[in-house]
């Protein structure tokens, strides 16, 4: 395919304003790698120019899909975890008896960098496979220097190796190390002394996150890491309100953070002040289906509150191992009763907000990225409502098919 092209006879899921921009036979130009046009094909000037063009036989186009909270990255997995809580035991009871997170901080300590591109690539792969363009990729298995920078090197690196765009965020305060039991105040002074400026050295941080949790760290010292992270530059986001209600979703707010994450248990306060924040609840259907959570997401109060809500897999080995979007929005369909728009604004537009990116992607508008998903269906709400069938026809990045 040369860079400049059009797609006709399309069904354009646009996610142009707060809907779903729906245009039926549709067009959709692409020159240098840029969406020069999106919308009816009655409505293309008379005198445009003429190029290479493609019959989409009716076919839906949305945007390419944006998945912004994953830790693709990791050394092992576990599965002995998950048979442990088939058994009875907790999340939080494994956590704190030294697994959990710390048991794949060990197996990610062992890997070399091109270990963890090697196991990383198949779950890039996966993603890749159902229509994702974008993917934001989180360190925090590592938890020293040496580690949280192998690990952003190796997402880094996924990148050039797959026509995809990643993006990264820094987690070092995921957990305590063993180094720092009983430390986390030391701990977080190491992220910011140490951790930081080494991945900001490199430009292997676009982004600081944290785990605000009793098994992880308090607001006071999520407060004090977020207010160094601003300091340097670096935007903030946050697992919040998962396990309970620390009032992880008003810090995020006060930070002016670009997303609240997880957020089971946040209160109408928290949401309203997310909303007044411009603060992106990112909604993570695969990590509450996975440890069988009750507590829902109060969807309502975001409703209410204006709050956007966009959607992840949170692929991680402990809470969410999925690497499906197609599953996710079917699951926040049917577990939080999402609507067919929301979840497909969750992984396009409300996504690509949650990384700060709305201005280059998220949506089929003009001077955006050339990043398209090409679905063989002929509804969008085909994409929410199956499960296990991938229907991708095509998948374009920057113009290119891929
Ligand atoms: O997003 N909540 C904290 N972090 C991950 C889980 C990490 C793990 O269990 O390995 C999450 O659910
Ligand atoms: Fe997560």
């Amino acid at each position: 395919m040369t860079a400049d092209h059009m797609f006709r006879n399309a069904r354009l899921v646009t996610m142009a304003g707060d809907g779903l921009g729906l245009v039926e036979r549709g067009a959709l130009v692409v020159t240098g790698g840029r969406i020069a046009f999106a919308g009816p094909e009655s409505n293309l000037p008379a005198d445009f120019p003429a190029m290479e063009s493609t019959d989409c036989e009716g076919r839906v186009i949305t945007p390419g899909l944006v998945d912004c909270h994953t830790h693709l990255v990791f050394g092992g997995n576990r599965a002995r975890e998950f048979e442990m809580r088939l058994d009875g035991a907790s999340y939080e009871e494994i956590a704190r008896a030294g697994g959990g997170i710390l048991s794949t901080v060990r197996a990610t300590r062992a890997a070399s960098e091109d270990d963890l591109v090697a196991s990383a690539l198949p779950r890039l792969d996966a993603l890749m496979g159902e229509g994702v363009t974008t993917v934001e990729i989180k360190s925090g298995y590592g938890l020293t220097v040496a580690d949280e920078v192998k690990t952003l090197r190796a997402a880094r690196r996924l990148g050039t190796l797959r026509p995809a765009t990643i993006t990264t965020t820094a987690l070092g305060a995921h957990a305590i190390p063993p180094e720092f039991a009983g430390r986390s105040g030391d701990y977080i002074d190491h992220v910011i002394r140490e951790q930081l400026p080494a991945l900001a050295a490199e430009n292997l941080a676009d982004c600081v996150d944290a785990f605000c949790e009793g098994i992880a760290f308090s607001p006071e010292e999520v407060d004090r890491l977020f207010t160094a992270a601003r300091q340097m530059g670096l935007p903030v986001k946050l697992h919040a309100d998962q396990l309970s209600n620390l009032g992880g979703a008003a810090l995020s707010a006060k930070h002016g953070a670009l997303s609240a994450d997880h957020l089971e248990y946040t209160d109408a306060a928290g949401a309203a002040a997310m909303a007044r924040a411009g603060t992106i609840a990112v909604l993570l259907p695969g990590a509450f289906y996975f440890l069988r959570e009750k507590q829902l997401p109060p969807i309502a109060a975001f409703r209410a509150a204006g709050t956007r809500m966009a959607l992840a897999t949170d692929c991680n080995p402990g809470s969410s191992p999925l690497t499906s979007p197609l599953l996710t929005m079917n699951m926040a369909a049917t577990l939080f009763r999402m609507t067919v728009s929301e979840c497909l604004a969750g992984f396009t537009r409300e996504a690509a907000r949650a990384l700060g990116k709305l201005g280059e992607i998220g949506t089929l508008e003009p001077g955006k990225w050339a990043d398209l998903a090409i679905w063989s269906v002929e509804s969008p709400a085909e994409l929410v409502y199956r499960m296990g069938f991938n229907p991708l026809h095509a998948r374009i990045r920057r113009g290119q098919r891929c």
